[in-house]
């Protein structure tokens, strides 16, 4: 499966549902999750986030091991989004800085 990792809280580009085949991104107040049993592994949209948020499962960095549970948990009660939408205004801001994990919102 693929996962959403840290750099997308606060950022949230939304660029990445576009592309899926399957609908499987859900979103939350300021981050987004990928459904790890409805990923299809296609990979189209590792490319399309601005700030590299998504990894797959198997190149997700040691330090955000934690990501792989939250994309599960997260998608089984955040609603589901299939078109993009504007990235907050402080998007560029958040982009890249660390630690953003204090500031998930669910
Ligand atoms: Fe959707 Fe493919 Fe990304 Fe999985 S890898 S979330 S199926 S676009
Ligand atoms: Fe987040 Fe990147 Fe998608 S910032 S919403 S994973 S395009």
């Amino acid at each position: 499966t693929f996962v959403v990792g840290e750099n997308c809280i606060r950022c949230k580009h939304t660029d990445c549902v576009e592309v899926c085949p399957v609908d499987c991104f859900y979103e939350g107040p300021n981050f987004l999750v990928i459904h790890p049993d409805e990923c299809i592994d296609c990979a189209l949209c590792e490319p399309e986030c601005p700030v590299e948020a998504i990894f797959s499962e198997d190149e997700l960095p040691e330090d955000q091991q934690v990501f792989l549970e939250l994309n599960a948990e997260l998608a089984e009660v955040w609603p589901n989004i299939t078109e993009m939408k504007e990235a907050p205004a402080d998007a560029e801001e958040w982009a890249g800085k660390p630690d953003k994990l204090q500031y998930l919102e669910r």
